[in-house]
């Protein structure tokens, strides 16, 4: 794409109150780039270009056959009503209004604490924290950068098993007297801040309040990019994956720029490779049979040179060492419960920008996992094992899952409107049936035996899945990045961060603003409200901005109440059905936080506010116990504006020092139940 003056206008607005270092460092420049997706898999809004006119499509045999398809699906849905016996809503706390302190900010009668911070200890053993003195060694044994994804597994009652991903580093506010450019110290410490940590928390005084224990357990551990992994699953082995160092393509080095994860039923946790193409040096030819796909995952256009990391780690340059990319962008599976189980990366689930990999059961038992790639116009993928899932966490259970993800079907969505394309218009405004909304399928790509796709091996599905996915007609969306099942309803939620880029040509029902500044949530329930199943109806619940904009809308509750939201980015559901929403990049004017609502029930929509972040935050890996005593949240990137360095930060948060990514945790003051 040429880079024209008009575009050059829209940076600051695409940028808003996420700093461009925000984008440099975690996505490489990501929405500074040409998108990766320019396959000629069809817009909606393209299909109906190509038509004289929608009177002129809807006589065609085509169309009508895709309409006879879909009937099927047309049936009232299940979910919506309130489940018996489960009181929806409840949310009662006063929302914290918009704001921008250098704090974490809950509502009257909240408490929040720290629970762990950059550069705490983590193994038994590791040395205390000197930011002025760090090593490779010393951060490969503390609290990482940039915590993302939260997880609790639990020990006892009292006891936990925090997991916690390290998605990127910020050198800038790292490092003193930072140059501009890391030397090969930094950038090895810098290696060492990113992957996982999983440390034993306690409860503390208030029955919500956790905290670390007193001393490193034996069971914490870090895994850093030089933790040796498997690889598993159809394209394990595949020549696509084989470099000199692993001439068997089963074995990788670490893992990259985790996001957001889930925690599955049989008591492991899932860790979401995103933007692994920002650490890559594609500054030397790369084999012409690498290109196209190189070029669709973005590798050929970010900024993996300024890292650096190729200078003292020769695996990240490309020209050297291709099929090393080949090797990240994949769901990794950890055992919390045992320290020295070795990660898994699963294949079977596919390699995209992951966003996050959340457990569902299928009507029949199998497992499904709900797969956003958070890109720009691309798409929302499903996994269905072939297998039952066990039952229960133990170690038995756990035992039992160890291949339960490598075999079964990866699909992808396509989302279909029911309402006549001259009512989508890009404005927000609501179509005349009063709703976005329509029918949807979920497209084969592979199983683990057959590919689906034509010209496309299973492995080679797997490997470069979103070159399969243009293939079959999916649905381009708006950065799909968290995905949900609502544990209560089985309605299936996805937060679409933004697309400044999605025009009036492009809108479709499913992505309906042009420019979609504040983002939207779609609502998707399934047919039959079985996982499994192949086809779903789906509305959007949410179109995210100031509520006083026409173009916003709230699952139809009075917008005079809710709060303001923009760019929803993870999810999450409390025990009681409730959808708690963080948010990454508001583009309001003031910071981003928490928003929790009721999906079912007379407050349906009522969106409020639990939480703000300090300057220059984003909130990840929203967890809400399931004794509803505690609100877990990752600030992370504190301090990430523009200018901000380690000697002159804009956040000092937390400890009125340096910024330090943090996991919170709030409670209640009284003891009760959140919301209650
Ligand atoms: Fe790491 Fe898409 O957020
Ligand atoms: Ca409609
Ligand atoms: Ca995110
Ligand atoms: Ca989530």
């Amino acid at each position: 794409m040429t880079i024209t003056p008009a575009r050059h206008r829209l940076l600051p607005m695409l940028h808003g109150s996420r700093s461009s270092l925000t984008c440099h460092y975690r996505c490489g420049d990501a929405c500074e780039a040409p998108v990766p997706n320019t396959s000629e898999n069809d817009y909606f809004g393209d299909i109906v270009a190509k038509a004289v006119s929608r009177r002129a499509l809807l006589r065609t045999s085509a169309l009508g056959a895709l309409a006879a398809a879909a009937a099927p699906v047309l049936i009232a849905s299940p979910t919506h009503a309130a489940t018996p016996g489960i009181s929806p809503g409840g949310l009662r706390f006063i929302p914290v209004p918009p704001n921008t302190n250098d704090t974490v900010t809950v509502p009257d009668g909240y408490a929040w604490s720290v629970v762990v911070r950059w550069g705490d200890p983590v193994t038994p053993g590791a040395p205390a924290f000197d930011p002025l003195y760090q090593t490779p060694e010393s951060q490969a044994q503390q609290f990482g950068y940039n915590c993302d994804y939260v997880s609790l597994v639990p020990l006892d009652d009292d006891l936990g098993l925090l997991v916690v991903n390290h998605e990127y580093t910020d050198e800038q506010l790292m490092f003193a007297n930072y140059t501009g450019t890391p030397t090969a110290e930094q950038k090895r410490i810098a290696m060492m801040a990113h992957g996982m940590s999983v440390v034993v928390i306690e409860r503390g005084a208030g029955r919500g309040q956790w905290q670390l224990t007193s001393e490193p357990h034996a069971m914490n551990r870090r895994i850093t990019v030089s933790t040796e992994m498997r690889v598993t699953g159809p394209a394990a082995g595949h020549p696509l994956l084989r470099t000199a160092a692993d001439p068997l393509g089963r074995k990788v080095l670490g893992t990259l720029n985790d996001c957001a994860g889930g925690t599955t039923p049989w008591g492991t946790t899932l860790h979401a490779e995103e933007n692994f193409n920002g650490y890559f040096d594609a500054s030397g030819p790369v084999p012409p049979e690498n290109e196209a796909a190189f070029e669709r995952y973005g590798l050929l256009t970010t900024s993996g040179t300024t890292r650096g990391w190729s200078e003292v780690d020769e695996r990240f340059d490309l020209a050297l060492h291709p099929n090393e990319a080949n090797r990240f962008g994949w769901i990794v599976e950890i055992d919390p419960y045992d320290p020295g189980a070795v990660p898994v990366k699963r294949t079977m689930l596919g390699r995209m920008k992951h966003e996050a990999a959340t457990i569902s059961y299928a009507a029949d038992g199998r497992a499904v996992a709900y797969l956003g790639d958070d890109e720009r116009f691309d798409y929302l993928y499903k996994f269905v094992s072939h297998d039952i899932a066990p039952v229960g966490s133990n170690a038995a259970a756990r035992a039992a899952s160890h291949d339960l993800l490598d075999r079964g079907t990866l699909y992808v969505a396509r989302f279909d409107g029911d309402s006549p394309e001259e009512e989508i218009d890009g404005t927000g405004e609501l179509p005349a049936d009063g709703l976005f909304d329509g029918t949807g399928r979920w497209l084969p790509l592979t199983s683990h035996q057959r590919s689906f796709v034509p010209g496309m091996t299973v492995a080679e599905v797997l490997v470069n899945t979103r070159l399969a996915a243009d293939q079959v007609g999916a649905t381009k969306m708006d950065r799909p990045e968290d995905v949900e099942r609502n544990p209560v309803t089985g309605a299936v939620y996805m937060a679409c961060t933004n697309n400044t880029e999605r025009t009036v040509q492009t809108v479709d029902e499913a992505n309906p603003r042009a420019p979609n500044r504040h983002g939207h949530v779609v609502e998707i329930d399934e047919r039959l409200n079985d996982a499994a199943s192949t086809r779903f109806t789906w509305r959007i619940f949410m179109l995210a901005g100031d509520p006083s904009d026409p173009a916003t809308y709230f699952g139809g509750f009075d917008k005079s109440k809710v709060s303001p939201i923009s760019a929803p980015d993870n999810v999450a559901f409390d025990a009681k059905g409730n959808l708690w929403i963080s948010t990454d990049g508001n583009q309001l004017g003031s910071h981003d936080g928490l928003f929790a609502v009721p999906v079912t029930g007379p407050d349906r929509g009522y969106l409020k506010q639990f939480m703000t972040m300090p300057v220059g935050a984003e909130t990840c890996g929203p967890l809400i116990t399931p004794d509803h005593r505690s609100v877990f949240v990752a600030v992370q990137h504190p301090g990430e504006t523009e200018g901000s360095t380690f000697e002159n930060p804009s956040s000092s948060f937390p400890d009125n020092t340096i910024p330090k990514p943090s996991v919170v945790v709030a409670w209640k003051q009284s003891g009760a139940a959140i919301g209650l």
